[in-house]
């Protein structure tokens, strides 16, 4: 195991009815609030109405920018910037997914930056002194409730890239299972993926000795299978609902990593291309990819963690490594279909036309991936091998 020092510094308010102490948390960092969300779920579950009357009764001020989409683009953070400029903004509080705390981590991260926001997705700025930020969690995924990472769309120039640094995780984060009851079939299913792919990102390493992470990678990863279906099919399911967000501040706080080469993030990397040019659900993606990924990967040097996982997850018994992982494969993939994830990216209408834009874009920054390091070449094949 390798050195590794862990600071998962976010303040988790866990459990029902948690929201009413959202005042006496943003009290410790700031006095003029931008309430960030995203297309208007949270006003037909309530929480809208009950975060601005705590507000109001705390006598907290605050100025909204909502219509945050999924993949969310750089036009709404540079929107927020400009609202938390005019109004001396000292905190962002984000109320929904992924798409919403990324963006209020980019925009907190470019309030104080003299350049434009997006100069930190393309590596050309660092991250310095970003205004504080907390989060009220409303869908099992991304983790990014907990984690100083934020992924940006812009659509002038087709990219979806990835910024971070751990000044930006949020101060607090308020998981109220209850308020996931309303995510529908196909985001809480790519919610479910999206967790297990980041445990598969951080799991697939060549590194030797880390068996407590490995062990907890795997819990949570059957957490995932066993509750993943249920959340699904029973929606108002608490101890469903509740497995899974815990599981997903879990997934990428950081946890699994620790004592680890930094993960492989390939598969991560040839999504966001995938949804920078289709808008694709970001989960559905790697339901798509993974499973693909996997194959690509699998050769005498990567079988034995490939095997370990489908033994430990997927009570495979095979005793012939490379077996044992196809096996794996297959049930991952069946697992995936089974929440009715799609299985090919001709199953969400996507065509070869794009895919060496594709694998270039992937790679900019040079060849992706630890488990196993992929070329342009490489990407484009797993894009090939994704297509049907
Ligand atoms: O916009 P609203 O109306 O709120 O609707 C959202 C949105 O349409 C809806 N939703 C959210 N909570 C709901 C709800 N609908 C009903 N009831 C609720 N309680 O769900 C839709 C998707 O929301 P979104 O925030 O996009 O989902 P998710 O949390 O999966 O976030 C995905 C984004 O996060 C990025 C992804 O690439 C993608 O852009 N990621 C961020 C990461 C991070 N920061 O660490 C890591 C991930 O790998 C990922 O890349
Ligand atoms: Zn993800």
């Amino acid at each position: 195991m390798r050195n590794f020092t862990y600071d998962a510094s976010t303040r988790i308010l866990f459990g029902k009815n948690r929201v009413f102490e959202v005042a006496p948390e943003i009290k410790k960092y700031g006095s003029k609030v931008l309430l960030a969300y995203g297309g208007g779920s949270i006003k037909n579950n309530s929480l809208y109405d009950t975060v601005c009357k705590l507000l109001n009764k705390a006598e907290i001020p605050f100025v909204e920018l909502s219509g945050i989409q999924p993949n969310p683009r750089i036009e709404s953070v540079r929107e927020g910037v400009k609202l938390c400029r005019e109004n001396d903004i000292d905190f962002i509080l984000g109320i929904g997914g992924g798409s919403v705390i990324d963006c209020i981590k980019a925009i907190a991260a470019a309030v104080p930056y003299d350049g434009d926001a997006w100069d930190f997705f393309i590596r050309k700025a660092k991250i310095v002194n970003p205004l504080p930020v907390g989060s009220i969690l409303t869908i099992a995924a991304t983790g990014s409730e907990m984690n100083g990472n934020c992924v940006i769309s812009n659509e002038e120039t087709t990219e979806k890239r990835a910024a971070g640094d751990d000044s930006l995780r949020p101060k607090f984060s308020i998981l109220d299972p209850s308020y996931t009851f309303t995510v529908n079939k196909w985001q809480s299913a790519a919610g479910a993926v999206d967790i297990m792919s980041h445990i598969f990102e951080q799991y697939f390493t060549l590194d030797p000795g880390t068996y407590i992470q490995d062990a907890m990678a795997e819990g949570i990863l059957k957490t995932c299978i066993k509750y993943g279906p249920i959340a699904v099919n029973e929606p108002n399911n608490y101890e469903a609902r509740a497995n899974l967000m815990w599981a997903s501040s879990l997934a990428l706080n950081g946890l699994t990593g620790t004592g680890k080469m930094f993960g492989d993030w390939a598969t991560h990397g040839i999504e966001h291309e995938v949804s920078a040019v289709y808008d694709l659900t970001h989960g559905a993606g790697l339901a798509i990819l993974f499973p693909v990924w996997m194959e690509y990967v699998l050769d005498e040097k990567t079988a034995p963690k490939l095997a370990q996982y489908a033994r430990n997850v997927w009570q495979v018994n095979d005793t012939d490594d490379i077996q044992a992982a196809r096996q794996g494969i297959a049930a991952t993939r069946k697992f995936f279909n089974e929440l009715d994830m799609p299985a090919t990216l001709a199953n969400v209408k996507i065509t070869g036309e794009k895919i060496d834009a594709m694998a270039e874009g992937a790679c900019l920054f040079g060849p992706i991936g630890m488990f196993k390091k992929l070329g342009k070449d490489d990407v484009r094949n797993i894009l090939v091998a994704a297509l049907d």
